[in-house]
């Protein structure tokens, strides 16, 4: 069903105390300021996630993501952390496929639609991030990049497992840089996901589909890149670090 999500991606920040302070501070701007009925997600790194999942229980439109989940089920992968271990913590949803991690820890389109697999299987909502870099927008290869990126991450699932997936266009040179995209170049990039989408599966799951925007959205540039036709919220970074900052960003769709 697609919804007008805001959703934060807090990185590898805050301390045990300093994270529980934020989540505290968003909760309570939630209930005391949103109207809308948009979805606020926290993606926290894992030490915060059953700490927030509880404190976000009984508000209704905010949930908890991880950053990143191992495609096993269990094992000896040290360090790791599975989908169902995430599950245990209270926690919906999960990031997957985010630039940094493509880039920093080598994660391909093939590993990636094993990690989307385990968070299906242990009811996890991926948010399944997909962009291009500098080079690739001034090589003109954009949408094949998108494209790519689509099929060999997610156009394996069913109908019914794809409508659970929640999609995040991220212009890598738009990523912390304060380069955001202008908002005829995100909605271009979101109207081509949203119809290619619609080829592989049907009209009907690409227009329920969600496909937030992120890259340098902070609350100057939020309400005219969310008024757009396919963009339905924003993947925030640095400013969903800012309570005040994030909650603005979430009032867009108030
Ligand atoms: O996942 C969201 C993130 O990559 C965007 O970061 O700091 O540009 O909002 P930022």
């Amino acid at each position: 069903m697609r919804k007008n999500i805001v959703a934060g991606n807090w990185k590898m920040n805050l301390d045990y105390e300093k994270g529980l302070s934020l989540f505290s501070e968003i909760v309570n701007m939630v209930k005391d300021e949103v109207v809308g009925d948009q979805e606020v997600v926290v993606c926290s790194p894992a030490i915060h996630l059953h700490s927030i999942a509880k404190l976000a229980e009984p508000v209704s439109n905010v949930a908890v993501g991880a950053q990143n989940i191992h495609q096993a089920e269990s094992g000896a992968y040290t360090g790791e952390i599975s989908g169902a271990q995430v599950k245990s913590t209270g926690a919906n949803y999960v990031i997957l496929g985010h630039s940094e991690r493509r880039a920093y820890f080598g994660e391909t389109n093939t590993l990636l639609a094993q990690k989307v697999d385990a968070a299906l299987a242990n009811g996890l909502r991926p948010i399944f991030c997909i962009g291009e870099t500098k080079d690739e927008r001034e090589e003109g290869k954009v949408f094949d990049v998108i494209k790519t990126q689509l099929e060999k991450g997610l156009f394996h699932l069913s109908s019914e497992e794809f409508e659970k997936i929640v999609l995040a266009y991220e212009p890598v040179w738009a990523i912390g840089t304060g380069l955001t995209a202008s908002p005829e170049q995100a909605q271009e990039v979101h109207a081509f996901i949203r119809d290619t989408v619609a080829d592989h599966y049907t009209q009907k799951i690409a227009a329920d589909t969600s496909i937030l925007y992120g890259g340098s959205c902070n609350p100057a540039n939020a309400s005219e890149l969310f008024s757009q036709k396919d963009i339905d919220g924003g993947l925030i970074g640095g400013a969903s670090l800012k309570s005040r900052d994030f909650l603005e960003i979430v009032k867009v769709f108030n």
